[in-house]
């Protein structure tokens, strides 16, 4: 993790571009690499250079992107009406950048950029005394990316694009990242100075590459040492293909970090998870938004949470369900199980097979086991609750609350008929419909039809013919 405070740093990140490729109505860099909005990736990374300011070049649908991103305090927000270039898109920061030293720009569709990486850069750069330095990569397939061409003594000449490119040019392995350190002092004079005639008719940024060596400034090449982290998106087949890579780094993270996965090629645990030592995550299980898992816990096979809040020794059992919930330790749920957003379980609750629990809070110790809806309803601690017991919380219009107090039990096959209160200690009867209050201690239960007995009845025989 970084240690540096560039406070004579400012950021550029590039993100105007209209994105076509990814036939989307939102702007490419709100599509999300695990969870994560791909314009969030790359400032979460920049942020921890704690650079001076950071511009962000915004233009299709660029209200959409500032709604979504805020505005932190050192971010500015530069548009650029038309996508004439990278070059003429950094033009467009020169108002907002004074007093630094250098100028990083990169781009808004590399979520896998590490922060070390751009260290590294910003450092060589400094040590060389570079005016323009690029960061390189030598990825298994350089199509498409910009060549960097050097002259017999292996110093940078230029930056060529893949349709500007001679047959020559496009055998070169090494290319640009898009990701570049240059020195405040030259920057704008030089994007000034470049033009557009090339294929694509557009101002092109690599371009400031000849034109230092012309002005008599030095033009550095950093090597990045995993071309993975430049792969930008452009498709959705990218999309899925740095969701893998980045998926595939986080899971091992957390392998190192102490957290046992089970086939990982079939979990899914994204960018904004945590979890702690000693819990095994099963095969299938989706751990999704926010989603916090303390030590111990045991989730899957085939889980799903969703900014879901787990104590340390829970158990998740298969295809439980999870979303927006909180849950003590030494709880277990499931299988089956389903907690839906301020469901608040208790220390050593039990949420068994086809229970749903909704807005619910669950005292500790309180047994739910089976086949049953808990919504808008307090139960307090050493509750049993009967399988196919249900809080009738609904009337078509409105939502009403069920209180159950300490050490209830409540018989099987109950309806709770909201608003209804049940006191401690009070034991319900199997079967009741509860419309009126229960009273501490004693049995509660509604009246029963009366049991009969028909001698001699037989049940009706199939005809065996
Ligand atoms: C660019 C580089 C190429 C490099 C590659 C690395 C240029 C001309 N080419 O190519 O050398 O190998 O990145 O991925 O710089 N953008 C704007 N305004 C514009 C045009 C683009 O903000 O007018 C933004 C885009 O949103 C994107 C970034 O700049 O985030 C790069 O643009 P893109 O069109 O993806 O360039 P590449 O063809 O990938
Ligand atoms: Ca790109």
């Amino acid at each position: 993790m970084t240690t540096h405070h560039y406070s004579d740093l400012q950021v550029c990140v590039l993100a105007a571009g209209k994105g076509k490729r990814m036939r989307s109505n939102l702007p490419k860099v709100l599509h999300k690499v695990l969870g994560r909005a791909m314009i969030d990736h790359i400032l979460h990374t920049v942020e921890l250079l704690r650079p001076k300011g950071i511009a962000v070049v915004t233009g299709h649908a660029s209200e959409l992107v500032r709604e979504h991103v805020g505005q932190p305090a050192n971010l500015e927000w530069v548009i650029q009406d038309k996508q004439l270039g990278t070059g003429h898109a950094v033009k467009q920061c020169e108002k907002v950048i004074r007093d630094v030293r250098d100028v990083l720009i990169v781009c808004g569709d590399t979520p896998l950029l590490q922060v070390e990486t751009l260290e590294k850069l910003v450092s060589e750069h400094r040590q060389s005394a570079s005016d323009v330095t690029v960061l390189t990569a030598n990825p298994a397939n350089p199509f498409g990316y910009g060549r960097i061409v050097r002259d017999e003594n292996g110093h940078v000449t230029s930056i060529v694009e893949e349709k500007d490119a001679s047959d020559s040019e496009r055998s070169i392995t090494e290319v640009s990242s898009g990701i570049y350190c240059v020195r405040y002092e030259v920057l704008f004079a030089l994007l000034h100075a470049i033009g557009n005639r090339n294929a694509q008719g557009e101002y092109y940024l690599p371009d400031i590459v000849p034109l230092a060596l012309n002005a008599g400034q030095s033009v550095e090449a950093v090597m990045m040492n995993d071309a993975d982290e430049m792969l930008g998106v452009n498709d959705r087949v990218h999309l899925a293909h740095v969701e893998d890579v980045m998926q595939k780094k986080i899971i091992q993270e957390w392998q190192r970090r102490g957290v046992t996965v089970e086939k990982p090629d079939t979990v899914r645990i994204e960018a904004g998870v945590s979890i702690g030592i000693d819990t095994v995550i099963q095969a299938g299980c989706y751990l999704i938004g926010s989603t916090t898992i303390g030590d111990e816990c045991r989730i899957g096979p085939n889980a799903v949470l969703v900014d879901a809040w787990l104590d340390d020794r829970v158990n998740v059992y298969a295809f439980s369900h999870i979303q927006g919930a909180a849950v003590g330790s030494n709880t277990q749920i499931g299988p089956y199980a389903r907690l839906r957003p301020e469901a608040r379980l208790d220390e050593g609750v039990h949420i068994g097979n086809f229970v749903e629990v909704k807005k619910s809070v669950v005292g500790s110790g309180s047994k739910i086991n089976h086949l049953t809806y808990v919504g808008d309803a307090s139960i307090g601690s050493d509750c049993n609750i009967g399988a196919g017991t249900i809080t009738c919380n609904y009337d078509g219009a409105n939502k009403f609350v069920t209180e159950i107090g300490d050490n209830v039990f409540v018989g099987s096959d109950t309806q709770l008929v909201a608003p209804v209160r049940v006191g401690d200690n009070a034991t319900i009867g199997a079967g009741s419909t509860i419309t009126r209050d229960v009273p501490t201690d004693g049995l509660t239960l509604s009246e029963r039809s009366t049991q009969k007995h028909i001698k001699g009845w037989k049940r009706p025989q199939k005809d065996k013919r």
